[in-house]
């Protein structure tokens, strides 16, 4: 597993201003969705492009296109759907499946409860949005999902990772190059209750309050 932690100060301002518990949540709806767009110039690195040979106004040139088939976007429902803007400006012709995992609170294991997925997802590209890599446990259950389904790599974007859950990853896709994470930080350390120290608090409720 590959990880890129997104070191430029524009990422580590927007991060502050969204760990600050006086943020409300507009400014960070908004602030989140400024900030992934950061993390998927980053992370869309290797995202494969064709050769295409075109006429500019003054000559014919070679120049470069997206390769089909098209990446896929994943969001994790609910806090991943605060990501999915901010995504899709940069790869506006993505398309966008959906995952909704859920975490037992008492044993943090992710289970799924809905699945808006192509079936076959051989040769694609996935990027998969969800906040906060705490445990690991979603994400891992989120990216195995997507390599059953055939996908060809995985690139996940989290605001925040703790070190346990980038460990915990690490365990269970090993060296596998073709997971790759990006993140704006990796913080401290968990919590006893799950949560990323000094983190942001929920990101779900942040940006969509408690429900
Ligand atoms: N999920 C969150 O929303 N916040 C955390 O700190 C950990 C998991």
């Amino acid at each position: 597993m590959r990880l890129h932690i997104a070191d430029h100060p524009l990422v580590a301002h927007k991060l502050t201003v969204l760990r600050d518990e006086g943020t409300d949540s507009p400014t960070f709806r908004r602030l989140a969705d400024e900030l992934v767009t950061l993390l998927a110039y980053e992370a869309t690195r290797d995202v494969r492009t064709t050769d295409v040979a075109i006429r500019t106004p003054v000559a014919a040139t070679t120049g470069t296109r997206l390769s089909s088939p098209k990446p896929l976007v994943v969001p994790i429902l609910r806090a991943g759907l605060g990501m999915l803007d901010g995504m899709t400006r940069l790869l506006p012709t993505a398309e966008v499946g959906f995952l909704g995992l859920v975490r037992d609170e008492a044993t943090l294991q992710a289970t799924t409860y809905a699945d808006r997925l192509p079936d076959d997802l051989s040769g694609r590209q996935c990027y998969v949005l969800d906040p906060m890599l705490a445990t690991g446990g979603t994400l891992a259950t989120a990216i195995r999902y997507l390599f059953d389904r055939g996908a060809d790599d995985v690139t996940a974007l989290c605001l925040l990772a703790a070190p346990e859950g980038v460990e915990a990853l690490r365990d269970a896709v090993g060296d596998d190059d073709r997971v790759q994470v990006v993140t704006a930080a990796v913080d401290e350390r968990l919590d006893e209750r799950g949560y990323i120290v000094p983190g942001l608090g929920d990101a779900g409720d942040r940006l969509y309050g408690v429900v």
